[in-house]
């Protein structure tokens, strides 16, 4: 995985078939997704649950980009080691999760994966200046985490420009997640981020049997901010 600021484009498979996953995930491959976002939760940081190390694993060898794990779970250190098992390239965990992201942010690289930094959208970036050389992605919430299909957060492009601003030269993602569109895209490409994690507007009309539509999606999102 070789750093690369053009955009990519993240399918949350939260809104996919939950009950055919592998399917799903080589249809939305096949239809241009760069990269595959995969939801974990824990109905206590965040108010649902999905899946966890298991799940990951199995759907790992449908994945031939990117697998782009988003933990809203708390605590994060006792599975950095099974979810690194399972097959993850990226594992990010939010800042909020607990009293020392220094210390996992460590262990997510030290376990081997790429380490990224997720924030809500009630978190400023005035903290995470101690974390910018331990983080290969920071992940900005433009939704309250736990659903997909919410309205995007409009407050959220001032902070991704200066976050753009405190990164510099050096090589961290930005990442989009919640409420991306044609409409919101541009958007956020032009205050400087590079993956736009997108779960309603990718799946919506489209399914294993019919892939065209995710393909349409897709394409939508590109051309917004092309
Ligand atoms: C929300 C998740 C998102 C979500 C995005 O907690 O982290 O990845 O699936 O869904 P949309 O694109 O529908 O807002
Ligand atoms: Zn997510």
């Amino acid at each position: 995985m070789s750093f690369d600021r053009s955009i990519k484009i993240a399918p949350s498979i939260l809104s996919a078939d939950f009950a055919n996953f592998g399917q799903e995930i080589e249809a939305v491959e096949a239809q241009g997704a760069d990269w595959i976002h995969v939801d974990v939760m824990d109905g206590h940081f965040v108010p649902n649950l999905t899946f966890g190390p298991p799940l990951c694993k199995a759907i790992r060898k449908h994945i031939n980009t990117v697998m782009d794990v988003h933990l809203m779970i708390a605590p994060v250190d006792p599975y950095i080691d099974a979810f690194a098992d399972a097959g993850a390239d990226v594992l990010t965990a939010h800042l909020e999760a607990g009293p020392h992201i220094h210390r996992t942010l460590q262990a997510i690289r030290g376990a081997g994966c790429k380490a990224g930094l997720a924030l809500n959208p009630g978190t400023g970036i005035e903290d995470i200046e101690y974390l910018l050389d331990m983080v290969d992605l920071i992940c900005v919430m433009t939704v309250n985490p736990g659903f997909g299909g919410q309205k995007f957060i409009h407050s959220q492009v001032d902070k991704v420009r200066k976050l753009r601003a405190m990164i510099g030269d050096r090589p961290i993602h930005i990442e989009i997640d919640g409420g991306i569109t044609p409409e919101t895209a541009p958007l956020m490409a032009e205050a400087g981020a590079d993956v736009l994690v997108a779960g309603s507007a990718v799946f919506k009309g489209g399914s294993v049997s019919n892939p065209a539509p995710y393909g349409e999606n897709i394409r939508a999102i590109k051309a917004s901010v092309a």
